[in-house]
């Protein structure tokens, strides 16, 4: 699929079919999400790949994570963030830390996801991320260290477009170009 379609046909779906996910597709997913740009190279998200359907069952009772052949919960380290940028190269002329006027986690998090969506997409697959309200119980369900944070979880299988209602949130249209998007001065 070339690039301009992956990015307009990406959706979230949030009903899929039970087909389970070719092995060749969730190993190209599993390839890329790993190439996403990181502040300093940080490289603070890990993703927890979840197969078995115990497990989702459980993930689904304690999350509001949609049922699907396969899930990624992407979670990220604060710390190794504050760890990378003590290190000398990255300190300020006066020794001391940068003060994060935008947290990179979250940056980088993000952009992780966005691999994940459209390699998804590229498989003629579709995904939908569910955000962790109770990060505690994913936690704990999971066995997530303290030092990272799970954002969400990630459902990924063969849309079932029959089924699927799309968000009432898309009524509201994309936002007017000249409403986003300024030149040279806002
Ligand atoms: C950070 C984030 C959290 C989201 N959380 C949820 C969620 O918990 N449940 C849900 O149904 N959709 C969730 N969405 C999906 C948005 O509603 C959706 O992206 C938006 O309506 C635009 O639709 P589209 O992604 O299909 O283009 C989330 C999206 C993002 C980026």
């Amino acid at each position: 699929m070339d690039f301009v379609n992956a990015v307009l046909k990406r959706r979230m779906i949030r009903k899929f079919k039970p087909t389970p996910v070719p092995e060749e597709s969730q190993n190209r997913i599993l390839d890329l999400m790993q190439h996403y740009p990181s502040a300093g190279f940080s490289q603070g998200v890990a993703f927890i790949v979840v197969t078995d359907p115990i497990v989702q069952k459980r993930l689904k009772n304690s999350s509001r994570a949609y049922e699907a052949p396969l899930m990624i919960v992407p979670c990220v380290s604060e710390k190794l963030y504050h760890d990378r940028y003590r290190e000398s190269d990255k300190l300020r002329p006066d020794g001391t830390e940068i003060d994060w006027p935008t947290p990179y986690w979250h940056f980088d998090v993000g952009c992780a996801c966005m691999i994940i969506f459209l390699t998804a997409v590229n498989e003629g697959l579709a995904s939908a991320l569910a955000g962790a309200f109770r990060p505690d119980l994913l936690r704990k369900e999971l066995g997530i260290p303290p030092d990272f944070h799970p954002v969400g979880i990630i459902s990924i299988g063969y849309p079932d477009l029959e089924r699927d209602t799309p968000s009432p949130s898309l009524k509201r249209g994309h936002r007017p170009r000249r409403e986003v998007i300024h030149y040279n001065n806002w």
